[in-house]
């Protein structure tokens, strides 16, 4: 199968001038699932990996498929204001201002192990600060999983000291 038949294009979307890749068509066939988990198990080691951590939102769906294949747990990396108790904060710049992703302190145990996980790589700012998010929690990057990339916008050089995976370039 080609995934990439798999990803809807649409112009103009969320803004003027932006070509959105959707991929809601791999989420509703099963055989497109599989394949994916199938990609990347042949990817990354298991041994490599105590625990999977999904970037909110659609990270969170990656990070579960592969979570269940693998057969180890998942964590949230969310939004700030969104996850209960103990928390730790980080701030990083956007295309037009700053965001704060979020993480519980305690979800990781010193030393662990964490590949992290979203539907799509463009500059790489989200998933280089959830790296730091991960490694001030104590955490140890194992990797990075992506479906999507948008390999004009270089996101992969920002986390180039990690070992990245992504299926479906544009
Ligand atoms: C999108 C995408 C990545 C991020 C990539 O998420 O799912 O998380 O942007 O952008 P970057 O590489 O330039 O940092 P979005 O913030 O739209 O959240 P969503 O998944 O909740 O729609
Ligand atoms: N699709 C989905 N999410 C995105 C995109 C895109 O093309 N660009 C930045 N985030």
């Amino acid at each position: 199968m080609n995934l990439k038949d798999k990803i809807a294009e649409y112009p103009n979307f969320p803004k003027k001038g932006i070509l959105f890749r959707d991929f809601s068509p791999i989420l509703k066939d099963p055989s497109a699932l599989t394949e994916i988990a199938d990609e990347f198990s042949k990817y990354f080691h298991t041994k490599d990996i105590d625990v999977f951590a999904g970037i909110e939102s659609r990270g969170f769906i990656l990070a579960c498929i592969l979570a269940s294949r693998y057969n180890k747990g998942m964590m949230m990396i969310r939004k700030a204001g969104k996850l209960p108790g103990k928390t730790v904060k980080l701030s990083y710049t956007i295309e037009y201002g700053k965001d704060t992703i979020e993480i519980q302190k305690d979800i990781i145990e010193k030393g662990q192990r964490v590949l992290i996980c979203d539907d799509l790589l463009a500059t790489g700012g989200t998933a280089k600060a959830s790296a730091k998010l991960i490694e001030k929690v104590g955490g140890k990057v194992s990797g990075f999983a992506f479906i999507i990339e948008l390999t004009e916008l270089n996101g992969m050089k920002g986390i180039s000291s990690y070992n990245c995976k992504s299926l479906v370039k544009y």
